[in-house]
């Protein structure tokens, strides 16, 4: 009888094992979780923390609009206590253009704007953790950007660059847009002698103003090659 009792309860133990191992063994195989890719438009509204960014910095806010089948992407960038906003507005084809009211700098680049999946590819899934105050799945992208998605909406909150520049996601319209004359670069983009004359004092001020995250889209898009500030 002993022995019978003893017998039972290691099978009991046993089968109390089994079944304790096979929920973590299910999720030790299951692949970690992916990235949702971003809608194909959207307006974000992105609460920028340079404070800690290399070079130092002020607080800014961004618009950003993204518009894949549009093949453009566009930062709208306010610096605390300006008045004259920052735009940065990318096309697919590789010319950017920065310029606020009075200054403009036309940029080059081999590579488009972010495919809404640029994340999957090769980000590394970092676990969960509570940022801004949302429980949020964490990748990083080539120790380039810390990328954090809200587990339950899989809206982005934030995201974090190698720089220390911290971006806040505040708001995120699925399919926002901006109106269409909004986009165009102004006419001294396009002329030449001034164009060239302004973007040599534009050039420091600006660079350190555009959005890292320019520098970002076409460097985990592939390759940067930033070629000519024409
Ligand atoms: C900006 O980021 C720094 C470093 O994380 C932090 O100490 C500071 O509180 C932040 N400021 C704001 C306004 O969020
Ligand atoms: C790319 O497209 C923009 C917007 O249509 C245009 O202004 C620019 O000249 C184009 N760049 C090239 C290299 O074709
Ligand atoms: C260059 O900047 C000046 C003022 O900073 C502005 O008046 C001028 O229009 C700009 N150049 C061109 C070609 O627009
Ligand atoms: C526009 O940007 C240029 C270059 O950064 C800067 O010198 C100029 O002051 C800016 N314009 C205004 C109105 O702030």
């Amino acid at each position: 009888m002993p022995s019978q009792l003893l017998l039972s309860l290691l099978a009991a133990a046993a089968a109390a094992a089994l079944a304790v191992a096979l929920p973590s063994e299910a999720a030790a195989a299951a692949p970690p979780p992916a990235p949702t890719p971003w809608p194909e438009r959207f307006h974000a509204v992105l609460f920028t923390n340079m404070t800690q960014a290399s070079g130092g910095g002020r607080l800014k806010m961004t618009d950003l609009y993204y518009d894949w089948p549009g093949g453009r992407n566009l930062n709208l960038v306010t610096r605390q206590l300006s008045d004259d906003p920052i735009y940065d507005v990318e096309w697919t084809n590789g010319t950017s253009y920065y310029f606020n009211s009075t200054s403009c700098r036309t940029m080059l680049f081999r590579v488009g704007i972010l495919p809404p999946d640029w994340l999957a590819d090769g980000a590394v899934y970092l676990g969960r953790e509570t940022v801004d105050g949302f429980d949020c799945h964490v990748w990083t992208k080539v120790d380039f950007i810390w990328y954090y998605e809200d587990v339950v909406t899989h809206r982005p909150v934030r995201w974090n660059f190698y720089t220390g520049m911290q971006q806040h996601v505040m708001s995120f319209e699925v399919g926002g847009v901006l109106e269409d004359s909004k986009w165009q670069a102004p006419a001294y983009c396009f002329n030449d002698k001034g164009a060239a004359a302004n973007s040599t004092t534009a050039n420091d001020k600006i660079d350190g103003e555009i959005d890292v995250m320019t520098s970002f889209l076409r460097f985990v898009g592939g390759q940067q090659t930033a070629v000519a500030a024409v």
